[in-house]
């Protein structure tokens, strides 16, 4: 009889995506994302198992969450997204961070952080993301600034994509051409990076121009495409499966209210399984009435609102009976649901979904061997 709530993470379909990914970019380099606790499946778990399968650097968005992979042994390259500030930059050079620069500020924290080791650093260009790349004609010198840094040991450039995940390439290949024109005017320079990286999952499946050294996927590596607008030109594995069971089943009367709000009243005498899990474990509130899961190969709807802590399914007259194993979304032996179904039901993407699942819920790996 099951009795947890918990993500179960298939390291077998991880690797099976990322090979997939990593024969679709070749010669490019893969840097798997693994930022957010790896989008929720455990950053430490994921990251060990991909550096055995032979992926050789990784990017994170913060400090805290490179120095996490560091202490759990993972000694490969870490690019760090995010911006450092200063009392951070002399732990990461320690460290071998890769540390990305947003402008000449940047570049003097290093010069002062004032260490004996060169700071490895990636330059983050703006090419129309609107978030934090440099503007090259607000800081033209910036990269001259670089090379003669004694400090900066200058290995990669990139920037980011806004739009890769839209059926409309149009502002996608803007971008690319201005990451282009920048990869022009660096070619004069004394040193150039030997890393450049612009790829993320959309550019991977739609834009093989922008693959460069290196692709940065993210969302792909877990098994999802980023929008149903894309092409999906590469098959995926889902990675987690998110999986509770049958706490209670109860046997109501006709025209009995369920949960808070009174948003669902049994139709006639039926049954109702309750489950338990709720919000708090990431199960988004706005399921409520929307949501189906998964128990004994057959699918259920979710009625009343969905609670802190419970879940009430709607299984009639079946047999379904308590410690039944319930699918919240994922592939299992039951069946599948999709994490990009259950998104789009609540108006999200599948990033927000996997992300959401909280602590509370245990990572059981398998496949692993
Ligand atoms: C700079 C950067 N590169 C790559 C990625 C990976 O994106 P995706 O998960 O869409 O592949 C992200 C994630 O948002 C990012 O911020």
């Amino acid at each position: 009889m099951a009795n947890k709530t918990v993500a179960e993470i298939n390291l077998n379909n991880l690797a099976f995506n990322v090979h997939a990914i990593a024969k679709k970019v070749s010669p490019a380099a893969v840097i798997p994302v693994v930022k957010a606790d790896a989008y929720g499946h455990g950053a430490v778990r994921v990251t060990k198992h991909l550096v055995k399968q032979g992926f050789k650097a990784f990017a994170v968005a913060q400090f805290q969450e490179a120095m996490e992979l560091r202490e759990s042994g993972i000694t490969q390259p870490i690019l760090i997204f995010g911006r450092l500030l200063p009392d951070q930059i002399p732990a990461a050079i320690k460290a071998g961070f890769r540390i990305s620069i947003f402008g000449k500020e940047d570049i003097d924290w290093i010069e002062k952080a004032g260490q004996n080791q060169s700071a490895v650093v990636h330059v983050n260009v703006e090419t129309g993301m609107g978030r934090v790349g440099v503007f090259l004609d607000q800081e033209p010198d910036i990269f001259d600034q670089l090379i003669r840094s004694r400090q900066c040991l200058w290995e990669g450039l990139y920037s980011h994509f806004s739009t890769s995940d839209e059926a409309d390439k149009a502002y996608a290949n803007t971008q690319l051409s201005r990451f282009q024109n920048i990869l022009a005017q660096i070619k004069s320079l004394k040193k150039k990076p030997s890393i450049i990286h612009m790829a993320n999952s959309g550019a991977v499946l739609d834009i093989p121009a922008s693959y460069f050294d290196a692709v940065r996927p993210g969302i792909l590596i877990y098994g999802h495409y980023p929008s149903s607008e894309i092409t999906q030109s590469i098959t995926l594995k889902q990675v987690m499966t998110l999986k509770t069971y049958v706490s209670h089943v109860r046997s109501l009367p006709a025209g009995f209210p369920i949960s808070y709000g009174r948003r669902w009243v049994t139709p006639r005498a039926t049954k109702i399984a309750v489950l338990p899990l709720g919000y708090a474990d990431g199960l988004n509130r706005k399921l409520t009435n929307q949501g189906e899961v998964l128990i004994q190969g057959k699918r259920y709807p979710m009625v009343g609102t969905i609670s802190m802590d419970q879940t009430m399914v709607h299984v009639g007259d079946d047999p379904i009976k308590t410690g039944d194993e319930v699918i919240l979304w994922g592939e299992s032996a039951q069946g599948t649901i999709e994490v990009s179904e259950v998104a789009e039901k609540i108006g999200t993407i599948p990033y927000e979904v996997t992300c959401g699942v909280s602590r509370r819920v245990p990572r059981v790996y398998v496949g692993d061997s």
